[in-house]
């Protein structure tokens, strides 16, 4: 018996990444996981064999979240083939541009709202009704909500708006039972940080943290699938830092 043994959780874009992290964490809790994806099945379906490798329970699931009706889609998939209990929600899915004030276009800064903001917003709206009683919704916010990294003006609003959230959502649906909290993390190694990879981009990250060393998927999906457990029980309307002592 895990710490998660009967639950059911969606993480969306668990392709690669943060979400693909945060899945396997939450698979290894003993969690039965559905990994959503927009463009990469085959990592999605790889993720999926992993968890059912190690003896848990996971499914693919696919929807464009950059779409109006991507998150109404998304729950209708997800309500067939839970029924009508979710027991987590990690709105992980995310896109990020850097680009200097007169750089950006409106079409950019519209993107980034409606796949980081628009969409987690309506997909805890559209997945409500089955989200069971001790429920728990994790949303992921950024460092650069917090402190200027860069040129990622846009891209930090939209994560500003994800700790507003967090906090109207947590003071609304807590009579429900329903916790809900946001991780930010620093500069991780991923595809959305490539930058990172780099020798520069290394000495960025490392000169901003007080912990010397590059963080990694698994150092912020443990925390994840924390905030998601009964161990968390008593947190609620929070956003944690995970970002090895960044910008002190
Ligand atoms: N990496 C960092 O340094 C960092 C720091 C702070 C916060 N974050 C946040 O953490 C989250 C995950 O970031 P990451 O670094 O893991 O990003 P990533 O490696 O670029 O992965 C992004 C994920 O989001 C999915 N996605 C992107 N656009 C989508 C769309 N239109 N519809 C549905 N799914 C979509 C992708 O799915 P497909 O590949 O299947 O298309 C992929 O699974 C994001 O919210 C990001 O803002 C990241």
């Amino acid at each position: 018996m895990t710490k998660l043994s009967g639950k059911t959780a969606l993480v969306t874009g668990a392709s690669r990444g943060l979400g693909r992290a945060s899945a396997l964490a939450l698979a290894r809790m003993g969690a039965q996981v559905l990994v959503h994806y927009s463009s990469g099945a085959k990592e999605a379906e790889a993720v999926v064999a992993e968890i059912r490798k190690a003896g848990g329970r996971a499914d693919t699931i696919t929807a464009d979240l950059s779409a109006p009706d991507g998150p109404h889609k998304l729950a209708s998939q997800v309500r067939a083939v839970v029924g009508d209990r979710l027991d987590i929600l990690v709105a992980n899915a995310g896109i990020s541009k850097s680009a200097t004030i007169e750089a950006t276009t409106v079409e950019d800064f519209d993107r980034l709202f409606a796949v980081n903001v628009r969409a987690p917003f309506f997909l805890v709206q559209q997945l409500l009704p089955i989200m069971g009683k001790d429920g728990s919704i994790v949303l992921l916010s950024s460092l650069g909500a917090h402190a200027a990294v860069g040129t990622l003006s846009a891209y930090a609003a939209t994560k500003g708006a994800i700790d507003t959230l967090v906090k109207y959502f947590a003071a609304a649906l807590g009579e429900r039972g329903i916790r809900v909290n946001a991780v930010a993390p620093g500069i991780v190694a991923t595809d959305m940080s490539n930058f990172a990879k780099t020798d520069e981009g290394q000495a960025f990250a490392l000169g901003i943290q007080s912990l010397k060393r590059l963080a990694q998927p698994d150092d912020i999906g443990g925390v994840v699938a924390f905030l998601a457990s009964d161990d968390a029980r008593w947190i609620s309307g929070d956003t944690v830092r995970v970002d090895g002592g960044s910008k002190l």
